[in-house]
């Protein structure tokens, strides 16, 4: 295999493909060594959600699953095929889903379309069952996928010649931005690279409540490509953070303990991302079990375990309580006491994973003033700089959030999630450095909109008119 060449078509261009590369998927090949940044990634390269979808000799395929050595003389098109140059009309499959709503966010957007246009190249005039089939190898979390399917049937129409396209030279002009974030014009976090960028890996404690006895990162240190190993001993300043009530430690240790399973106890720069890899799982550490709780109400127990010393100062009496709210409006008495009917019950909502298609990225890139550039997509840009502040001991001026189009957040990106971890690797490297999270990690380790447990006890009249209601909510958080 060695010094052997394939050659293959992207969007056109022949491409001569050298061993080195045969091993890898053709989604890391195109966006690493060709910077073809349109094809996404939104699972753990397991054929799961289809945002790598590409053209392979007319036919949709998974990027990620697609090995480099199968494709000598493949004809390949990315999303970047479909990008048009200034005064153009873009593809009819461009002009109808935007003129649809199709996408929010976007980061789907490459796969979808290419999904339907490898259909519609191959069968220009396809049924609706068709289309669903097509396109239901992508998963969209903003929810406009599930009415792409007549976007693709006008699409279609417009190619054969059935119907005139409506799209007119000002609106390729103002919807630039949508355009540009669907035809992988527009960089997502992951997208960028700079420079001399090292990669980071953060080690998760993989437990839900311990005291940490050792986090010994002498062998991790030690490995190929490894440039450090940072635990709290490194970090300047605040060891803590949080966008509300910053409680959770930055770096869990002998003084602040784990209390959920993605807390962090070190976290690796390397080279490559393989080696931030390796030398994670070389991190030796010893944690010491401190008991569960695992629901509001075993938290709200008499004698329950206490999580936060802080707050067993605040509110000695119900130590686990992170806050209290109630509100009243109306005689309630004077409601039931009119009500026909009295209905009371006790339901549950779980925690839920927030599922945005574009898993965390955060890059932090030092300038030569001494102050800090962090990119990243996030719900709260001025919050996280004053974090990130905050742990590094930096006057907040110094510490710039270069916000970036997020692929989804729905809530979930307000926390802090790898940038104080990139930006102390930066600042103490003097390189950019990367963290990226896999989709596993990002389940495991984001935060969830809050499990709740209520009680409800609501009247109404004969007729169907709500008259009195109660409600005692416990939120786990
Ligand atoms: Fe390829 Fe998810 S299916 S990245």
């Amino acid at each position: 295999m060695e010094n052997q060449i394939i050659t293959c078509s992207v969007n056109g261009n022949v491409v001569s493909v050298p061993s080195q590369y045969f091993g890898w998927s053709l989604a890391r090949y195109l966006r690493e060594v060709l910077g073809l940044t349109g094809v996404k990634q939104s699972c753990d390269s397991e054929g799961a959600c289809g945002a790598c979808n590409v053209i392979i000799n007319g036919k949709a395929k998974r990027a990620c699953l697609t090995k480099v050595s199968t494709l000598d003389q493949a004809r390949i098109e990315t999303i970047e095929s479909l990008q048009y140059a200034p005064g153009e009309t873009p593809h009819p499959l461009l002009q109808t889903v935007v003129q649809d709503g199709i996408f929010q966010c976007g980061y789907c957007a490459p796969g979808a379309l290419l999904s339907a246009k490898a259909l519609l190249d191959e069968n220009p005039n396809p049924t609706e069952a068709e289309i669903s089939r097509a396109i239901s190898t992508v998963i969209c979390r903003c929810a406009g996928l599930n009415r792409m399917d007549r976007s693709i049937l006008r699409a279609a129409a417009i190619l054969r010649g059935d119907e005139k396209s409506i799209w007119t030279p000002q609106d390729t002009e103002k919807e630039e931005r949508i355009l540009n974030r669907i035809t992988g014009r527009e960089k997502f976090t992951n997208d960028l690279s700079f420079p001399g960028m090292l990669y980071a890996k953060a080690v998760r404690a993989g437990s839900p409540h311990a005291r940490v006895l050792k986090v010994d990162v002498s062998r991790a240190e030690a490995m190929p490509g490894v440039h450090k190993v940072l635990t709290s001993r490194d970090l300047p300043g605040r060891n803590l953070m949080g966008s509300i009530t910053p409680d959770q430690p930055v770096f869990c240790d002998e003084n602040n303990p784990v209390r959920y399973v993605g807390d962090c106890l070190a976290v690796v720069v390397a080279d490559t991302r393989e080696q931030a890899e390796a030398a994670a799982d070389a991190v030796d550490f010893e944690l010491e079990a401190l008991p569960m709780i695992t629901s509001p109400e075993e938290a709200l127990a008499l004698g329950a375990p206490v999580l936060h010393e802080r707050l067993k100062e605040a509110h000695p009496e119900e130590p686990n309580v992170l806050a209290h709210f109630s509100t009243r409006k109306g005689e309630e008495d004077a409601g039931f006491a009119h009500a026909d009917v009295i209905v009371e019950g006790d339901y549950e909502v779980p925690f839920v994973e927030h599922a945005y298609m574009e898993i965390e990225t955060s890059i932090a890139v030092p300038q030569a003033d001494g102050s800090i550039t962090v990119y990243c997509g996030t719900q709260g840009p001025v919050e996280m700089q004053h974090q990130v502040a905050a742990s590094l001991d930096l006057p907040i001026e110094k510490v710039r959030i270069a916000h970036q189009f997020m692929g989804g957040g729905f809530g979930g990106k307000e926390d802090i999630t790898g940038q104080i971890h990139v930006t102390l690797a930066a600042m103490l490297l003097g390189k950019p450095v990367k963290a990226t999270w896999s989709r596993a990690e990002s389940i495991a380790v984001s935060t969830k909109r809050h499990a709740m447990h209520m009680h409800y006890k609501t009247g109404a009249t004969r007729d169907g008119k709500l008259v009195a209601g109660e409600a005692r909510i416990l939120g786990d958080t």
